[in-house]
């Protein structure tokens, strides 16, 4: 496999991508680009794609090939997963439920130098990584959770954990699946505090997600969709709309918008 080039550029590029889990096909031709420093949300009903779409990212999931399909990844087409792995920086639902309970919060966060689930006795760590997990624990405001056990956790002490695993080998991009959800207000604000603090020091959030309420003021492009297919891929003002949202959710949908951020509500007052 080649070396990924270090130059800045296209993060990812997909062209014409099929993919099938199991019997149903979620992507038919699908294209899509994530260009560095320009943060994006994904957004779609259950089931559109969202997860597979990162999956196909991840290298858990493979597109059918033939002639017209491409997949770069840091320019590269040829890439191996695990250099991918530690180019970015992903959280899912799949890696939070997979992850093993007895594991303590500072070998979560040291996991990510592997991007391995667990840490394991061939894997050796230099004292400026062990310092680095210390310090990330700190950030992630998880300075208590040290010697905590994972299965022991909260689900969002479990999520900064994740985000710190994510994040401890310095990725060029940081990939989030619903970042938020199981998290109250507090773990919520908190969790996308940490996550904009990143996207401010040059981080490029790909954010797939159908929680309108978390994508970050910063994110300036939005993705719409629906059953495998893009329906609208823009500026994130032209894109989040009344009209739109309803559209891409099938029901009526209205927007309100405060200080940059966004919530759906129903379009009709119930009566009380
Ligand atoms: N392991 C699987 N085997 C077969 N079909 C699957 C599998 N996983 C997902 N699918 C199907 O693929 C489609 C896309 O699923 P995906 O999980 O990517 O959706 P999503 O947009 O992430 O949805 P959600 O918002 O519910 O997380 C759905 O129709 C789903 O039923
Ligand atoms: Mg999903």
């Amino acid at each position: 496999m080649a070396a990924l080039s270090l130059q800045a550029g296209p993060i990812l590029e997909i062209e014409k991508a099929t993919v099938y889990r199991g019997d149903t096909c979620v992507f038919e031709d699908l294209s899509f680009t994530l260009q560095e420093g320009v943060h994006t949300a994904i957004l779609g009903p259950n089931g559109s794609g969202k997860s597979t779409l990162l999956k196909l990212l991840a290298g858990e999931v493979h597109p059918v090939p033939n002639d017209a399909m491409r997949i770069r990844l840091f320019g590269e087409e040829q890439w191996n997963v695990w250099d991918v792995r530690k180019r970015l920086g992903m959280v899912s639902h799949d890696l939070q439920h997979q992850y093993m309970d007895q594991v303590t919060g500072l070998k979560v966060i040291l996991s990510g130098f592997y991007s391995s689930i667990g840490i394991y006795g061939h894997q050796e760590f230099s004292y400026a990584q062990l310092a680095r997990a210390d310090e990330m624990l700190e950030e992630m405001g998880s300075a208590s959770l040290k010697d905590r056990r994972f299965g022991e956790m909260s689900t969002g002490e479990q999520r900064r954990c994740l985000l710190g695993r994510a994040l401890v080998h310095e990725p060029a991009a940081l990939v989030l699946d619903e970042p938020t959800s199981g998290l109250d207000l507090t773990a919520t604000f908190h969790y996308l505090d940490l996550v904009r603090a990143r996207m401010l020091k040059g981080k490029t959030l790909l954010l797939v997600t159908h929680h309108i309420h978390e994508i970050p003021p910063d994110v300036k492009r939005v993705v719409l969709l629906k059953q495998g297919k893009i329906l609208q891929d823009e500026e994130k003002r032209a894109v989040l709309t009344e009209a739109n949202l309803s559209r891409l959710f099938d029901c009526p949908v209205a927007l309100v918008e405060a200080n940059g951020w966004y919530q759906a509500l129903p379009c009709h007052a119930t009566s009380g």
